[in-house]
């Protein structure tokens, strides 16, 4: 591990306070980061900030819920406050759906899902970008899913959502190109993490025919596997790799 491969960087990692989020969190502050870490869980969020701490990094964390636009512009207006800019913005943050297909999705599921997996995002990019544009330098991972690239692996407003998000993605990479910005979407397959004791299924119909594609082929990854790329995504030796979706699943989209 090169402990300077981020040194002087500013991070900010939405959904830090569990699974991938928080391998990432730790990884880029292993890796020289200053992280300004953020959840909607304060237990979490404190015990990423120990944890960070203890990887040798400058912590902040900031409770947010990315779904608000009060909250977002406060956890952007604090990494600036605190270090001036931020060079990497990891959009991690994200929630299922309880599996629900089209027929069966509720507003309210419908809604938050696309307020926390794709407006979140969006408010955050729209902030820290201006200050990229400035310097002419920016990195941007976005966490998409399998769910983003298949329709089969998920609920309708997730996979929607995570669509949104690999779009989202390939938009900024062209636009701000020549700015000299980056943005990049990883595609986990199954993860060992807290998302499902989140959004478990509401009925067993609705896993069925789901249950068969989980099953085939899909190997629980840890979240430092996702983290790795994500830290290289974010790194200099990613600096001609732009608009790229790159599944993170040990092949299991491409079957
Ligand atoms: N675990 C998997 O199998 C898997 C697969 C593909 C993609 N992903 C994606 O990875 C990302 C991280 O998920 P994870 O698996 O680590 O789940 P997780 O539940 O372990 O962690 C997600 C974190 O996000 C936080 N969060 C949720 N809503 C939030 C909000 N509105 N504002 C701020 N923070 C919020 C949670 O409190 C939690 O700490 C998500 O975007 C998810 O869709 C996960």
């Amino acid at each position: 591990m090169d402990t300077q491969r981020h040194a002087t960087k500013v991070a900010i990692v939405t959904g830090a306070g569990s699974g991938i989020g928080l391998a990432t969190a730790v990884r880029l502050a292993r890796e020289g980061a200053t992280i300004v870490a953020s959840d909607i869980n304060a237990a979490g969020l404190d015990e990423a900030q120990r944890l960070i701490a203890a990887a040798g990094a400058e912590a902040t964390g900031v409770l947010a819920d990315i779904g608000l636009q009060a909250d977002v512009d406060r956890l952007v207006d604090e990494a600036v406050r605190l270090h001036g800019r931020v060079d990497i913005l990891v959009n991690n943050a994200g929630i299922n759906d309880s599996f629900l297909p089209a027929h069966a999705v509720d507003d309210v599921t419908w809604d938050r899902v696309m307020t926390v997996n794709v407006r979140g995002p969006l408010m955050l990019c729209r902030l820290v970008l201006p200050g990229m544009v400035e310097r002419r330098a920016g990195a941007i991972i976005n966490v998409a899913s399998v769910g983003g690239l298949r329709g089969g692996t998920s609920g309708v407003a997730y996979t929607s959502s995570k669509h949104a998000l690999v779009g989202l993605s390939r938009s900024i990479a062209w636009y701000y190109a020549t700015d000299g910005i980056r943005c990049n979407a990883v595609c986990p397959g199954g993860v060992q993490t807290n998302i499902g004791t989140t959004s478990a299924p509401r009925e067993p119909v609705h896993l069925e025919r789901l249950g068969p594609i989980h099953a085939a082929g899909r190997r629980m990854a840890e979240p430092d596997e996702v983290a790795t790329l994500i830290s290289w995504l974010a790194s200099d030796e990613a600096s001609n790799v732009n608009g790229a979706v790159i599944p993170v699943d040990a092949g299991w989209s491409a079957g």
